[in-house]
């Protein structure tokens, strides 16, 4: 299950995914926020950023205006990998390197067809592992206090 959730500035583009997710039959969870009104973003990363750092959900997907404020918000909760992408070489290398497992894109910063294109790359890249597991295990180790 992919689990999504967006601010007022990131509906459009989590709107444009969710009926990208529901074409290609891929089971998802919408978390909100479900209107164009001012919501605070935070309320709809936490929800997400729990769902995947708990296994409910595989992965998942988070719009702002930019990206940016979801995604600081969501790297908050142990575990998760939130990496703002605005471009298709960016969604393929942070799965690659990164092994992100939440997806933030901006509604002012990129366009319906561009969420949809990087959330096509973002599910389809796997991890590579080797030399930047050893990577991810020293952000993890970051994480303790
Ligand atoms: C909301 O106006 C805006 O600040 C938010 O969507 C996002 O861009 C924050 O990073």
């Amino acid at each position: 299950m992919i689990a999504l959730g967006a601010d007022h500035g990131g509906f459009l583009l989590k709107e444009a995914v969710k009926q990208y997710l529901e074409e290609q039959g891929i089971p998802y969870r919408d978390f909100g926020t479900h209107s164009e009104e001012s919501v605070d973003y935070p309320l709809f990363a936490e929800p997400v950023a729990r769902a995947v750092a708990s296994g409910e959900a595989s992965k998942g997907i988070l719009c702002c205006g930019t990206g940016i404020g979801i995604s600081i918000a969501a790297n908050k909760i142990k575990g998760i990998r939130a990496a703002v992408v605005c471009n298709a070489f960016c969604a393929e290398a942070t799965r690659r390197h990164n092994d992100a497992n939440i997806l933030c894109m901006g509604g002012r910063v990129i366009s319906a067809e561009q969420a949809v294109e990087f959330t096509k790359i973002f599910l389809e890249t796997p991890f590579e592992g080797g030399r930047h597991q050893r990577r991810i295990d020293q952000i993890a180790a970051l994480e303790r206090p």
